[in-house]
């Protein structure tokens, strides 16, 4: 049987290390400055999840500072969860201080490459939100496996919301490590999500948004199109 190229890439080696202190305040304190558009995509996500039935649960992947927590734990008082997941303790420590007086906050340490990472966040959610953290898997070619497992964490009819880097240019490093809007859809529907699509793209970003199939929907939760 032929087997893709793509089995065999290497993954993209890490030109910074977040999990060092330093560096994870450097890039906590140019990350809305290097990207004005995250500002938007974070209201877009906490409008989103203010829908959500009462007592919901969401998963952060990749939370970083909490920026995105921040946002929506200071918008959405009706969320009885809200999960934060890094695999860098200076991240959570950020995020900790940010978010940690609000009661349904809670923090994971945790590394989405590894194999049984879903099993370590406890039950199902009713929404996965992950802004600029899907592309640390380091090669896209490990994406459609991070897709299926957040699809299996959750609920039926529940929400993801993604956004990520998309390619700035066409060189080896750029390609491999990020994907397109279109490969991005391509890797939702194949992971088996539903009502897939782009909501908002810029600054090198993509914000896309589907659902797990099945279970009552709210209404009204698509998202108009920036
Ligand atoms: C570019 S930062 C984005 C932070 C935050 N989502 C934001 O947009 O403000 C990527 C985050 O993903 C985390 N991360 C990197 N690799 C990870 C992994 N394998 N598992 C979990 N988190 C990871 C990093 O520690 C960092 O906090």
């Amino acid at each position: 049987m032929p087997t893709d190229p793509l089995d065999a890439a290497p993954d993209v080696p890490c030109s910074e290390d977040l999990r060092d202190p330093v560096q994870a305040k450097a890039w906590a304190d140019a990350a809305d400055r290097r990207r004005p558009l995250r500002v938007r995509v974070r209201a877009v996500v906490v409008a989103q999840l203010a829908r959500l039935p009462r007592a919901a649960r969401v998963l952060e992947l990749g939370s970083g500072p909490g920026f995105l927590a921040e946002r929506v734990l200071a918008h959405c008082p009706h969320l009885a969860g809200y999960t934060l997941f890094d695999v860098s303790e200076p991240m959570l420590q950020m995020s900790r201080a940010r978010v940690g007086r609000y009661a349904a906050a809670t923090f994971a340490l945790g590394d989405f490459r590894s194999e049984g990472w879903a099993g370590s966040v406890q039950g199902l959610f009713d929404a996965v939100v992950s802004m600029q953290a899907v592309h640390e898997v380091r090669h896209k070619r490990r994406v459609p496996r991070l897709y299926s497992q957040i699809h299996d964490l959750l609920t039926p009819g529940g929400l993801f919301l993604m956004c990520d880097r998309t390619p700035e240019d066409d060189s080896a490093r750029s390609t491999a490590l990020f994907m397109t809007a279109a490969e991005q859809l391509q890797a939702l529907r194949g992971a088996g999500f539903v009502d897939v699509r782009v909501v908002m793209s810029g600054d090198a970003l993509a914000l896309c948004e589907c659902r797990r199939s099945g279970g009552r929907r709210t209404r009204g939760t698509s998202t108009p199109a920036a």
